[in-house]
C-alpha cells in the first residue's frame, strides 16, 4: 500500500472542490491510502470579506507571517507519505497567510520532509511570484517538488478583478449584474481537473514522477502569459515597499491601508493598462528573453 496526502485550504470551496477532483482517480485505485488534510486557522478569515479585513490581510500576506493553525492529526504526522497533492491559492501575490504558515510550521517540515510534492493552485491568474515563493518554502521543508498545475480564470485580465472582488465580497459564485462571467476558475476546468489526477496517477505508479510536469504541460496544466508575468514582478517590487511601510508603522496602519487601498485601484486600472501597451511594443526585442523564461515557469 502506499500513502498519500490530498492538502488543502480553501474558503469558498473551490480549491477543495478541485482537489476532490484531482484525488479521484487515487482514490479508485485499491493499492493507494488517500488521506486528506484541510488546514484550518485558529482565528479564520471571513468570507465573505468585508473591505477593512480584506486589505489588512495585505501586508501580513506580502511578507508572509504565519499565523495560528489547528493541529494536524497525530495520524497525518506519523505517516510517511509517497506523494503530497498540494492545493493553494495566492493572497496579494503570494502563498495565501494559511498556506505559507502551514509551510512553515514543524508539523509540515515533519510531513514534507523527503517527500515528492505536486503544486495544484487555483487563483485568479496572478500566481508566477507566489509558486517562486512556494518553491522556497518547499525547499526549506526539504520537500521535492516534481509538478504543478495552475488553475485560473481564464476571462480577461480586468474583467476578473471585478468579479473575483464581487465574489469575495459576496461570498456567492453568481454573475455579477447578470452580464459578467462567472468568477473564478471555470465550473468545466474545476470539472476536468481529474485529467490532472489520472496523469499524476500514472506516473506516479511507474515510479516516474521525475517526468510528470512534462506530461501535466501536454494537457495544459500551465499556461504563461508574458505580460502577467511582467505585472507579478513588477506588482511584486511595489508591494514589498508599501508591505515594509505599513508592517512597521503600526500606529499608521489603518491610515497606509486606505492609501494603499487608492495605490491599488490606480494600479490596476491606471498602471496595468500602461504597461500593457508598453509589452505590446517591447514584445519583439524581448522575445528570447520571454521564451526563455516561459520555459523556466512552466517547470518545477
Ligand atoms: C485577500 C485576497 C488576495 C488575493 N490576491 C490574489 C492575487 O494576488 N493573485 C491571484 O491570482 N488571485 C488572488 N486572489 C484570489 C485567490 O487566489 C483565490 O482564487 C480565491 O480567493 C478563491 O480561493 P478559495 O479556494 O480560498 O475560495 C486573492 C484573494 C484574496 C481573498
Amino acid at each position: 500500500m502506499k500513502n498519500v496526502l490530498v492538502i488543502y485550504y480553501s474558503q469558498s470551496g473551490q480549491l477543495g472542490e478541485i482537489a476532490q477532483n484531482i484525488a479521484k482517480p487515487f482514490l479508485n485505485s485499491n493499492e493507494i491510502n488517500v488521506t486528506f488534510h484541510e488546514i484550518k486557522l485558529e482565528k479564520p478569515f471571513p468570507f465573505p470579506w468585508d473591505k477593512n479585513s480584506f486589505f489588512d490581510a495585505f501586508p501580513e500576506s506580502f511578507l508572509q507571517i504565519p499565523t495560528a493553525l489547528k493541529p494536524v492529526s497525530e495520524v497525518v504526522l506519523n505517516t510517511k507519505y509517497d506523494l503530497v497533492l498540494f492545493h493553494y491559492q495566492v493572497w496579494y501575490l503570494s502563498p495565501s497567510i494559511p498556506i505559507n504558515s502551514f509551510l512553515k510550521s514543524d508539523e509540515a517540515k515533519k510531513i514534507l520532509n523527503n517527500t515528492p510534492v505536486i503544486t495544484i493552485s487555483g487563483s485568479r491568474n496572478m500566481w508566477i511570484m507566489a509558486q517562486e515563493k512556494i518553491k522556497v518554502l518547499l525547499k526549506e521543508a526539504n520537500a521535492q517538488l516534481v509538478g504543478n498545475v495552475a488553475l485560473v480564470d481564464r476571462v480577461g485580465n480586468l474583467i476578473s478583478v471585478i468579479t473575483i472582488v464581487e465574489w469575495m465580497f459576496s461570498g456567492v459564485k453568481k454573475k455579477y449584474l447578470g452580464i459578467f462571467p462567472l468568477p473564478g476558475v471555470s465550473d468545466k476546468d474545476i470539472q476536468e481537473s481529474e485529467k490532472f489526477g489520472k496523469v499524476m496517477l500514472s506516473e506516479f505508479q511507474q515510479n516516474n514522477l521525475s517526468n510528470l510536469q512534462p506530461k501535466l504541460l501536454a494537457i495544459d496544466a500551465v499556461k504563461i502569459s508574458p505580460y502577467l508575468v511582467t505585472v507579478d514582478k513588477t506588482a511584486n517590487k511595489i508591494f514589498n515597499k508599501w508591505s515594509n511601510l505599513i508592517y512597521k508603522n503600526k500606529n499608521n496602519r489603518k491610515l497606509l491601508l486606505k492609501l494603499f487601498n487608492v495605490y491599488l485601484f490606480l494600479a490596476i486600472w491606471l498602471i496595468s493598462p500602461i504597461v500593457y501597451i508598453l509589452h505590446l511594443f517591447t514584445y519583439p526585442i524581448k522575445l528570447n528573453t520571454i521564451k526563455k523564461e516561459t520555459q523556466y515557469y512552466k517547470g518545477v
